[in-house]
């Protein structure tokens, strides 16, 4: 008779635990101690992959977001654009664990990195792909309803379902921006702002890259209402 304890998944793995997350395959993609040119290895690739595994989560419920929007179905897609950007705070969290990296020990790291660079992470490619289709998605769900950004934002509470999706989209837009400043203070702490990357790009790149926007007609909605509230009476 099987007991409570005893595996029933498929799999390697002495329990069903260690069998659904695949742990023994997990925790061995990270250097062994043996192999590491620097301890501080082990940080740097936790952090990494850490990331990578958030951004693949957030990019997949982006993808369903796209799905649900294409469908009409406004509120299921708020509910995971939430979850997309939740999985984005993680990032910068994991993003901002490696300010524990010492500058000289970053250099011993370094020596195993290649030409690998930030450039080439798999995530962010897909966030970079995602998130113009994303705003041509919500575009076209507006045009369904036959509502403009401005009646959305003057009357935010005729269609609250697409209120709420567009704030989504400027807090996706807002986390990515955050991430950046993030980044770009981490590398000027750990290797300086006036040198060169892994892959040949001068780190005074990343700050002119710093404000990339995906949903730029959000943020300037903002100004119009702005003057607009300057130039006529407040309404509810
Ligand atoms: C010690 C920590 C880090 C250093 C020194 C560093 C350094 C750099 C440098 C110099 C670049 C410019 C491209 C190049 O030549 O490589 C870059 C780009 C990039 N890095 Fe990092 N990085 C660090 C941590 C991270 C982390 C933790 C992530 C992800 C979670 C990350 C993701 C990226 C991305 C996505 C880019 C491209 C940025 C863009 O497209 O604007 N980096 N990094």
């Amino acid at each position: 008779m099987t007991g409570l304890n005893d595996p029933i998944l498929p799999g390697p793995g002495a329990t069903d635990y260690e069998r659904y997350l695949r742990t023994d395959e997990l925790l061995s993609l990270q250097k062994r101690p043996e192999d590491m040119a620097h301890r501080d290895e082990l940080l740097f690739q936790t952090i990494h992959q850490a990331s990578e595994l958030w951004m693949k989560l957030a990019c997949f419920e982006l993808e369903t977001v796209v799905a649900q929007l294409a469908e009409g179905q406004i509120w299921p897609a708020v509910r995971l654009m939430r979850r997309a950007v939740a999985a984005l705070d993680h990032v910068s969290e994991s993003t901002m664990m490696l300010e524990h990296l010492a500058p000289w020990d970053y250099h011993g790291v370094r020596t195993q990195l290649g030409h690998g660079s930030g450039f080439d992470s798999p995530g962010f490619r897909r966030i970079h792909d995602l998130s113009p289709r994303l705003g041509r998605t919500f575009e076209a769900a507006l045009q369904r309803r036959g509502v403009t950004l401005h009646d959305l934002y003057r009357h935010q509470d005729a269609h609250p379902d697409l209120f709420e999706l567009a704030e989504c989209l400027i807090d996706w837009d807002q986390r990515l921006v955050m991430w950046r400043t993030l980044h770009l203070k981490l590398v000027e702490r750990v290797i300086g702002g006036g040198v060169i990357g892994t892959q040949g790009t001068p780190v005074e790149v990343l700050s002119r890259r710093l404000d990339v926007r995906y949903f730029q007609d959000l943020w300037d909605i903002r100004n119009g209402l702005t003057a607009e509230a300057g130039t006529s009476p407040r309404t509810p």
